[in-house]
């Protein structure tokens, strides 16, 4: 499955192709060799602001929660950015799925949010799906993932 896709949104242009990195899932624009494991460290961003997001949603705190979509809404436009063949169709569902969190981060709405997260997280493992990587596999945190950020509820 080969397209050429326009990310307008992006001001980028993507050509995607649905298959494993060796194939040339995600490889940099400037064709030379790749900084080994940029985009895997942009994941581990990821990772990290994913599992804060879903902490400070189920602490409800809410300016947490909001501020950590918002950076991950730029980590996903850095990776459709600076990597080319990653299929467009992924990223933007991510970042709608990104879209339809944060309408309940701004409702301070809980019962909204878990739902909406673990959409978000669907959308981490599809992409990987298609990359050929379906074994990075995401979940709803369960645990604090750091012990020196704290996620007691904001003081009223
Ligand atoms: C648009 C596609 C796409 C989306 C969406 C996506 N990922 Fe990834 N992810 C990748 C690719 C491609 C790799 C492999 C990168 C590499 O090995 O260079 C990866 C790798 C990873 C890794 C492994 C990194 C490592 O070095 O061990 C983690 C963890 C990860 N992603 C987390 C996430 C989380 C959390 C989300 C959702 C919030 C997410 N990803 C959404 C494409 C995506």
């Amino acid at each position: 499955m080969r397209r050429a896709l326009c990310a307008a949104a992006l001001a980028a242009c993507l050509t995607t192709t649905a298959s494993t990195q060796e194939s040339g899932f995600a490889q940099r624009p400037d064709g030379g060799a790749p900084s080994v494991g940029a985009l895997s460290d942009m994941m581990i961003s990821i990772l990290h602001r994913h599992a804060i997001l879903g902490m400070a949603g189920a602490s409800e705190k809410w300016l947490l929660a909001e501020y950590e979509a918002r950076q991950l809404r730029v980590r996903f436009m850095e990776a459709a950015q600076v990597y080319r063949n990653i299929p467009i169709e992924t990223v933007s569902a991510a970042t709608r799925a990104l879209d339809d969190l944060t309408e309940a981060i701004t409702a301070k709405n809980k019962a909204q949010f878990t739902p909406r997260f673990l959409e978000l997280t669907r959308t981490c493992n599809a992409c990987h799906a298609s990359a050929g990587i379906g074994f990075v596999v995401i979940e709803t945190p369960r645990t604090i993932p750091f012990t020196n950020q704290s996620f007691a509820p904001a003081p009223k």
